[in-house]
């Protein structure tokens, strides 16, 4: 199964924005959800990690307003919401709070916030980027709704600064703690290639998936928040063990900073959370620099070896797995075809990634499936995925 059907949902997007604003010809955005290969949890660390931009996105088709008016409808929750973009402020705290459209006013607020002359909009949305899987479904609307809004000011922005914009909403509007991995990715991604990201430098290299491989990506159903309390906690921790290496060595600032003799020597002196988490993050973030070595090799074994090998240090080290996720990646690497497999995106539920050979991935798909249902009685969601580009407009 894939996300395709793209030309039947722009066509149903644009009947459906036609009806609501007379404007039939309206220009349509996309962004996509992501997967994470390498690399989790160490975006707010200033780390590496490794995502790829997913066959599934959100459509955003818009047209500009002269009345400063936002008008945001959503074909999937079938609700209109209309904003003023002076309002925006009250708006968050008086109506927006967990609501679906505190994603795309959050854009237009951090856009104003950055002096873009965002106008007002009539836009209107549809998605296919599984809600609460960890495939960063907030990310694809947030920046398609910036991806929107800045077509329709006229305005280009690199694409760091797209998704620097779109975290900035996420973190304060909307106020979920996220890092910058899905906002980049979903701004920058491109076909056929993993980004291998520098989330302190803001700067990517390609990571070319060799074609005769595919990602299976399959939804353990268990839901996974950003805004839940865990992934904060697993932040806070993360950033106790920062702290506590840069009393020592005042050089650190961030666990991109420090090394593994550094963590050991500070060891005494945080608590053994925040020294298990340290070790996942620097571990982990080593872990994409050998992945692209790995890949430019041509040594997929090596890449789908370090895949296991961060499973291992997310369930162990971060304590940020599941049974469900557990028993997903377990059964996956038993299969034939499968070189590696792990819980990707923010843990606690979601989806788990497997590197498979293009030729048997159907049939791991299948079996990955009827096997998970049989021993959790779940029927999960499980995609053979195409690696898409980042956001653009559809032409
Ligand atoms: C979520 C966050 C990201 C990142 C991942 C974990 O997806 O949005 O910023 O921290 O979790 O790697």
């Amino acid at each position: 199964m894939t996300g395709s059907g793209t030309a039947g949902r722009v066509e149903a997007l644009k009947r459906c924005h036609g009806e609501k604003t007379g404007d039939a010809a309206a220009r349509v955005f996309q962004a996509p959800g992501r997967v994470n290969l390498l690399g989790e949890h160490t975006d707010y660390s200033g780390g590496f990690c490794m995502p790829a931009a997913l066959n599934f996105n959100t459509l955003v088709a818009a047209t500009p307003r002269t009345d400063g008016l936002l008008r945001l409808h959503s074909m999937d929750f079938k609700e209109t919401v209309k904003i003023q973009l002076s309002e925006l402020d009250d708006w968050r705290t008086s109506q927006g709070e967990g609501h679906w459209s505190a994603y795309p006013a959050g854009v237009a607020w951090s856009l104003l916030e950055r002096g873009v002359g965002v106008t007002g909009a009539d836009l209107t949305m549809q998605g296919n980027v599984p809600p609460g899987a960890g495939l960063s479904s907030s990310a694809s609307v947030e920046v398609a709704s910036a991806t929107a809004l800045l077509a329709l000011a006229g305005v280009s922005l690199a694409k760091a600064e797209v998704a620097l914009a779109c975290q900035r909403a996420e973190n304060v509007y909307v106020g979920a703690p996220c890092g910058i991995m899905d906002q980049f990715i979903s701004a920058s991604g491109v076909a056929g290639n993993a980004l291998a990201i520098d989330t302190r430098a803001l700067t990517a290299e390609l990571a070319p998936i060799p074609g005769a491989l595919r990602l299976v990506v399959c939804n353990s159903m268990v839901r996974h928040s950003v805004g839940g309390g865990e992934y904060g906690e697993r932040r806070s921790q993360v950033e106790e063990a920062a702290e506590a290496i840069g009393r020592v060595h005042p050089r650190v600032k961030q666990l991109r900073d420090a090394t593994l003799a550094q963590l050991e020597e500070a060891k005494g002196t945080m608590s053994l959370e925040a020294y298990l988490r340290g070790r996942h993050v620097i571990t982990d973030s080593q872990r994409v620099l050998d992945g692209v070595a790995a890949l430019r090799a041509g040594d997929v074994a090596r890449f789908g070896k370090l895949m296991d090998e961060a499973h291992v240090s997310f369930r162990d080290d971060f304590r940020a797995s599941c049974e469900e996720c557990d028993l997903l990646v377990q059964l996956a690497q038993a299969l034939p075809g499968c070189l590696g497999s792990r819980l990707t995106g923010g843990g606690f539920g979601g989806c788990t990634v497997s590197l498979v050979e293009a030729d048997v991935a159907d049939g791991f798909a299948a079996s990955l499936q009827a096997e998970y249902r049989q021993r959790s009685g779940v029927m999960a969601d499980i995609f053979v995925c195409e690696i898409a580009d980042g956001a653009g407009e559809l032409l």
